[in-house]
């Protein structure tokens, strides 16, 4: 095999595989390096992809549990085979991360399996089992991405202290399941275990869920997770979780009162966030800067300080996101083409898949509020949308948020169901640079969610029609 390639793609996630068909696309002779096994990194293997499997077949559990009955369907016995369940989300995970593989035969990119680690600006040496293969490229993309950040002292065993990924495989339903950390791991793998029969406890340090997002729809969120069973206890910082037989103690302090409490559970979940994982791959040596916070220095065109090499995803600053790294994967390749790559980073939606969902585009009410930009608020709720109302999805609302001069759309921020697929419309129309006006004159089928959006837009003008 011929090891010079134009572009090396080192790690193999949504940022670094579509990086690397699409580079193909354009006529490069591209290689992408993964250690993994399979391709698709965590967010097929361990992340987005098998926590959605779980929070649609849990949903289904619960709706069948809870609510049929009540609806007309009248089931006796249902009963949880988590194994099957388990199951069942290891062949999406199959499925989807061999689909990967066939992508890049198909569009002829090297799949080189091992650990990739830079060696000079243009060598690339792949290490597999007592292996070493060397590799030489034009340019190089680092992808590697993210890995789990735990809290000082907690040491992480997938047994009882556990990280997503543990979280994502429990052979048992746990009876107490404490969960450290409010943001979109714990939240949604929350509510996987409670509806499936966990006691749910969740313990945030700040006095709020989901830091970052448009506060009013946090406050309702909240409302609407606690009505659902689980637990919160806001404002207390971890200080130790420790294994106790069979049963993990975790230990904290009330920030307002700095009174020292303590719980009990069969697991703890620890997600605190992410951290982004260069460890091995030589970047002092080449002379890669990186941020205090380990995050890959990178200028707008995503060039690392060796003009050769680009970095994009999870490494790089921004959301940890799998779209943002394949729009980055997208521009990083097309760049090196020689066209002008490009990532609107105010347009990078964002979704909570609990139930109802939680998703938003552009700016919240807050940051508007701090950077002294005047706005218009145009607000709808569920309740009064038809269609929720026959599916029993009344709760949440969408809200828009406005200039107030140009009434041009600066953010959207909708917390009710199928608002994961409603939120792609708004942030299309902020892509156009649409005005509140323009949503409001756009004619949505009816009788759907979507229509809750365009009366949140009639709204802004302070003229809904049906509330
Ligand atoms: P996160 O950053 O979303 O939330 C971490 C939470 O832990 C924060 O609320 C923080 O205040 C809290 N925390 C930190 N230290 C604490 C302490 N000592 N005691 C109590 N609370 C503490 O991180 P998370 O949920 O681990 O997710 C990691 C990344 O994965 C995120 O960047 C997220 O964007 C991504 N992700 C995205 C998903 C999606 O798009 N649906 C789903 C899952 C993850």
């Amino acid at each position: 095999m011929d090891n010079n390639f134009d572009l090396i793609v080192i790690g193999g996630g949504p940022g670094g595989y579509v990086c690397a068909i699409r580079a193909a696309q354009l006529g490069l002779k591209t290689a992408c390096v993964e250690s993994r096994g399979s391709l698709g990194g965590t967010c097929l293997n361990v992340g987005c992809i098998p926590s959605k499997s779980l929070l649609n077949l849990s949903e289904n559990f619960h709706k069948a549990k809870k609510d049929f009955n009540q609806q007309g369907i009248e089931i006796e016995n249902i009963k949880l085979n988590i194994e099957k369940m388990m199951t069942n989300k290891n062949k999406s995970i199959q499925v989807l991360t061999k689909g990967v593989e066939f992508l890049f035969k198909k569009n002829k990119v090297t799949y080189l399996k091992g650990k990739g680690v830079l060696l000079s600006k243009n060598d690339v040496v792949v290490y597999k089992d007592n292996e070493k293969t060397n590799y030489k490229a034009k340019n190089i993309v680092i992808a590697t991405g993210s890995h789990v950040s735990s809290l000082p002292g907690i040491e992480i065993d997938e047994k009882n202290i556990i990280s997503s990924t543990g979280a994502l495989s429990l052979n048992k339903v746990p009876k107490k399941l404490a969960i450290i950390g409010a943001g979109y791991i714990g939240l949604e793998m929350g509510s996987v275990w409670s509806r499936l029969g966990s006691d749910v406890t969740v313990i945030e340090y700040l006095d709020h869920i989901t830091p970052g997002m448009d506060r009013e729809i946090s406050k309702e969120f909240e409302k609407i997770l606690i009505k659902q069973g689980i637990k919160f206890r806001l404002n207390s910082k971890v200080n130790s979780v420790k294994n106790d037989n069979n049963t993990v103690l975790i230990k904290f302090t009330d920030n307002k009162t700095l009174k020292q409490e303590s719980i009990t559970a069969d697991k703890v979940l620890v997600s605190v966030g992410r951290k982004p994982y260069t460890e091995g791959l030589n970047l002092s040596k080449i002379g890669i800067n990186k941020d205090n916070k380990g995050r890959i220095n990178v200028n707008k065109n995503l060039q690392t300080s060796v003009k050769n090499i680009y970095a994009i995803g999870d490494v790089i600053d921004g959301p940890m996101l799998a779209h943002k790294a394949e729009e980055e994967g997208i521009a990083v390749a097309e760049i090196v083409s020689g066209q002008a790559g490009h990532v609107n980073y105010d347009v990078i939606p964002g979704v909570i898949y609990t139930s109802p969902e939680v998703a938003s585009v552009g700016k919240t009410e807050e940051q508007l509020k701090s950077e002294k930009i005047d706005y218009k608020v145009g607000k709808f709720p569920f309740l009064a949308n038809s269609r929720a109302k026959v599916n029993n999805e009344t709760d949440g609302f969408v809200k828009i948020l406005a200039d107030s001069s140009t009434d041009k759309v600066l953010g959207v921020h909708i917390i009710g169901a199928h608002c994961g697929n409603m939120i792609a419309e708004m942030a299309l129309a902020m892509e156009f640079g649409a005005s509140a006006e323009d949503i409001a004159r756009t004619c949505h089928a009816h009788p759907t969610h979507t229509e809750a959006i365009k009366e949140a837009a009639l709204a802004v003008d302070k003229r809904p029609i049906h509330f």
